[in-house]
């Protein structure tokens, strides 16, 4: 690190549902925080609420690069932490266009700000979707990238930007792949959400195809903590997935939350399923936890539970978003 101590970190994207994660620990661990946030409908200040005055907050589109090398040349960073992007699969295959600009060339715009600035490390955050779907078995760190959707293929170009970065300039990239965040704060577009508040409102909850869809669900306190301990002992150049072991088909969360809630199973609708779904996402994470000691902490029963209280208690947010949502979900579910 180029200051001796504790590292000035610069988080994009530090108003969506991870990047205030990490945010909220970084600050409780003592880092100087800076966030870069365009507040597109995803990112809200309320997320960083309770540490809002001890951290700086830029209102900026990192496609901006005239603004973003402002930013840096008044913040001049140590550490970036990348989390800014597009992120619903759904909304990249009814429109990718808005993908493709910011989870690339806002990724391209960050990496060339920071070559200039000369920053000490860039973790680029990526996702297990860019490997593709696995019918049995696990993906490695050096598993090839088969991307299927137009967020993971954007997603995976901004991996191989990271890579190019680091091979052709020498900057100091550490590129992250974790797999499906649940917890509190999550944007109610996503499944777990989607499903608590369709089952509060006893309303149908949309499940695509027949339900058989397999992810890897890691709490997002956890996965915050990996990234943060992954900053302090990971080593520059190198790749880690981000994974729980907890693998369940959609179905399955579906009906565990139901049954959390009291609520009857047939309040499930199966629905067409998504293009090009993909069937099944496995990550190893024998390096994370080798290397760097880490290991999701949160049984899914727990982090299930926590999450359904979370959204009981803060309905009124998830209300504020319904607007919004409503429009979306008649352009998916019809
Ligand atoms: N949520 C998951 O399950 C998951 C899993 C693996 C990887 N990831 C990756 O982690 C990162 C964070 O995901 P998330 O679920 O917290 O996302 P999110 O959608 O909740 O938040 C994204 C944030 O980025 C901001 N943003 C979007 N476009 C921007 C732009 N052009 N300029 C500046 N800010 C912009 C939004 O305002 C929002 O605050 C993403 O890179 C995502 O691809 C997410």
């Amino acid at each position: 690190m180029r200051n001796k101590g504790i590292p000035k970190i610069l988080v994009t994207g530090g108003a969506g549902f991870i990047g205030s994660e990490l945010v909220r620990q970084a600050v409780r661990r003592g880092y100087e925080v800076s966030i870069i946030d365009k507040i597109t409908y995803a990112g809200d200040l309320k997320r960083i609420g309770e540490i809002r005055e001890r951290i700086k907050f830029y209102k900026a589109d990192i496609c901006r690069k005239k603004l973003i090398d402002e930013i840096f040349s008044v913040e001049k960073p140590d550490v970036l932490i990348h989390f800014a992007a597009e992120t619903h699969v759904d909304r990249s295959i009814l429109d990718s266009q808005v993908f493709i600009k910011t989870n690339i060339e806002g990724t391209y715009n960050l990496l060339e700000t920071s070559r200039k600035y000369g920053i000490s490390c860039f973790i680029n955050i990526i996702t297990d979707e860019v490997y593709g779907e696995i019918r049995e078995g696990q993906f490695t760190e050096s598993s090839p990238l088969n991307p299927n959707s137009p967020y993971s293929v954007s997603k995976a170009s901004q991996d191989m930007l990271g890579r190019a970065y680091l091979r052709t300039y020498g900057l100091p990239i550490i590129t992250l792949r974790p797999s499906n965040n649940y917890g509190p704060w999550q944007y109610p577009e996503k499944l777990i959400p989607v499903i608590i508040f369709k089952a509060l409102n006893d309303q149908p909850i949309p499940v695509y195809g027949d339900g058989s869809n397999v992810r890897e669900w890691l709490y997002v306190a956890d996965c915050a903590e990996a990234v943060l301990q992954i900053l302090e002992k990971g080593k520059v150049g190198e790749i880690y997935n981000i994974g729980s072991g907890i693998e369940r088909k959609n179905i399955e969360v579906v009906k565990d939350i139901l049954s959390l809630l009291g609520k009857p199973e047939s309040l499930i609708q199966f629905v067409k399923d998504r293009p090009g779904h993909d069937y099944r996402y496995s990550i190893s994470t024998k390096k994370i936890e080798a290397d760097i000691g880490w290991k999701a902490k949160t049984q899914f029963e727990e982090g299930i539970e926590r999450t359904i209280k979370w959204y009981v208690a803060n309905i009124d947010w998830v209300n504020t978003k319904l607007r919004e949502l409503k429009k979306y979900w008649s352009r998916i579910y019809g």
